[in-house]
């Protein structure tokens, strides 16, 4: 528990509806009886008393325990920046582990894999998601040695995996959430391909395949290519790479599953190969780690980074606030690291020697909206490049400043970094886009880097409850043109988007887009300007609208690999069943 006594002055955080109901039910503290005891302002102050504790072991520090914790408290609770949700639940409590991201490695043998099952019920249990690679494990039919019978394959232990994870769920603060890797080139890929299929199929699972660069170079000139046992080395067999590429978005365009990892481009970004090789990402895809590695993310809101111009009418960036948020927030989830208890020994480990951290920024389009700029617009991604470098760039210097004073991450000598003689730095990587998923709703502002999904929508979050939000950057400039009425937001809740709709400005309905007003190309462009300044990688979900066309699907997936991104996930409206977010009535 903290020590840090909580100042007589501290003012108490202002908490919009939404996040009030979020915040009792996963975030305060209860007691057996499930009643909670914690009020927003005891929770906010255990996070932030707890992280700037950390700072009193390193005696070299330029901050003080006591005022770091004072910032941090007014840095979360002005919704300029918040660490991911296991650091909000857990920080200052028993429990301690403040990582959302965990890659565990699947072995090929009976023990390894209920290993694995066993970690990521732990994990989950903590609130952290766990993402596996598969492909380490020989195909469906072949021989096991020992027993002379047959292997079941990948696809029949993803399913324990998914069974376990279910269980968990029932008793943990959120639902487990799992990421499933399978190379292209392992011999089961047509059947992982088709693994969800079914909806409600793996439903704990977002599945990926990782696809090679031969793979690629494949499909582009509809060569075969190879099938290799990962037991033996061997080639198997042969598949059409343009025909797996088909089937692969045939089955996108039905689920939205699978999405696609490019694995050597992932590689080659690896801040520390003589450690190992990547082969999987956590389950939203945007944090690729080793195995046994765990990483905590944070995010910025941009949406507080809006400045009117020294004319006091042109808008800008806040350039000055947006560094020092940086600075603030690289330096609160290093110490993150150190307050983090992990579940398992080789976590710690891999932790403590590569100090990876996650920061992001959401309130993208919330930015975009006071700049009065069309998220579909190159005027929308040029600045998406210049805000992430700046971040990429200052959350450079501060790990640079926290080597300094605290010393490099252990494996930096053997690091890119290292061999390049760039450090020290704190951290192997510095940069990673999250979802924000429940981050969003807490700090009032769009996730991640995604445009809104609608103006006025009824979320559904947890157990059926149903929140109405409206934008409040669009509620603001209704009023400012003088068209507000409440029949008005009551006509755009049921549809989403005010593009049709005529008897409004047309600099508004330019402005004020949504995701499905969006055309893809610019989803994928706005991906790949972030991602130039990032080091881990960008959650984002091509949204598509129910008439997309596999063409379509075939285009995006072809571009995401153009264009330089890690991977791509797309979402066809209605092609699922259940959606977390959805306009209409919510149902
Ligand atoms: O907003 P919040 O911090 O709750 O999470 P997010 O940004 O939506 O997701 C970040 C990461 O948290 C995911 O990629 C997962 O690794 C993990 N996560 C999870 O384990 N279980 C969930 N239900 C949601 C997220």
């Amino acid at each position: 528990m903290p020590k840090l006594k909580m100042p007589a002055n501290l003012p108490d955080p202002i908490i919009n509806e939404n996040a009030k109901i979020v915040l009792k039910r996963r975030y305060q503290k209860k007691d057996a009886e499930g009643i909670v005891y914690e009020t927003t302002k005891e929770l906010f102050w255990r996070v932030a008393s707890a992280i700037a504790e950390e700072e009193g072991k390193y005696k070299n520090s330029s901050c003080k325990p006591a005022s770091l914790a004072r910032d941090f408290y007014d840095l979360m609770t002005s919704y300029r920046f918040l660490p991911n949700s296991p650091t909000l639940m857990n920080a200052g409590t028993d429990i301690g582990q403040l990582a959302a991201c965990f890659v565990l490695p699947v072995e090929d043998d009976i023990e390894g894999i209920f290993d694995a099952v066993k970690h990521a019920a732990m994990i989950h249990k903590s609130g952290g998601g766990t993402g596996f690679s598969f492909s380490r494990l020989r195909a469906k039919d072949s021989v096991v040695g020992s027993t002379g019978g047959v292997a079941s394959g990948p696809l029949s232990f993803l399913k324990i995996f998914n069974c376990a994870t279910e269980q968990i769920k029932q008793g943990g603060t959120r639902r487990g959430a799992n990421m499933g890797i399978l190379r292209v080139d392992h011999p089961d890929i047509m059947e992982f391909i088709k693994a969800k299929e079914r909806d409600g199929d793996l439903n704990n699972f977002n599945l990926s395949i990782a696809l090679t660069e031969t793979f690629m170079k494949a499909v582009e000139k509809k060569e075969d290519y190879d099938l290799v046992a990962p037991n033996s080395g061997e080639t198997v067999g042969t598949l059409n790479a343009r025909e797996v590429f088909n089937i692969l978005v045939q089955k996108a365009w039905e689920s939205g599953d699978p999405g696609i990892v490019f694995l050597d481009r992932i590689n080659r970004d690896n801040p520390t190969p003589k450690l190992g090789e990547i082969e999987s990402t956590n389950p939203c895809g945007e944090q690729p780690l080793l195995p046994y590695e765990a990483c905590n993310l944070g995010s910025i809101n941009l949406g507080k980074c809006y400045a009117k111009g020294r004319n006091g009418k042109d808008s800008e960036v806040d350039w000055d606030e947006l560094k020092r948020i940086v600075h603030l927030s690289v330096r609160f989830l290093d110490n993150v690291i150190d307050a983090s208890q992990y579940p398992l020994e080789q976590i710690t480990r891999m932790v403590e020697t590569n100090r990876k951290i996650g920061l992001g920024v959401m309130g993208w389009a919330d930015l975009l909206y006071q700049l009065k700029i069309p998220y579909n617009s190159q005027t929308a991604v040029d600045l998406a490049e210049r805000v992430m470098k700046f971040v990429h760039d200052e959350s450079r210097s501060a790990s640079k400043i926290l080597a300094a004073e605290r010393g490099a991450f252990p494996a930096y000598p053997e690091s890119t970094f290292g061999e390049a003689n760039l450090g020290p730095y704190r951290n192997a990587t510095t940069t990673t886009i999250a979802p924000t998923g429940t981050l969003s709703i807490i700090g009032g502002c769009s996730s991640g880097v995604e445009p809104l999904f609608a103006l006025s929508f009824v979320r559904n979050v947890m157990d059926n409850d149903k929140l109405v939000e409206t934008n409040p950057f669009f509620e603001q400039a209704v009023k400012d043109v003088d068209a507000y009425s409440g029949k008005l937001m009551e006509e755009i809740a049921k549809v989403g988007s005010i593009r049709k709709m005529d008897h409004l400005p047309e600099e508004l309905r330019k402005i004020f887009v949504t995701s499905m007003d969006i055309e893809p190309i610019w989803h994928l462009k706005m991906q790949a300007a972030f991602q130039k300044f990032t080091d881990n990688a960008v959650s984002k979900t091509v949204n598509l609208p129910a008439s997309a066309t596999k063409e379509d699907i075939w285009d995006i997936y072809w571009k995401a690999y153009e264009y330089g991104c890690k991977g791509v996930t797309v979402y066809r409206d209605g092609s699922k069943t259940s959606q977390v977010l959805c306009t209409g009535d919510g149902d």
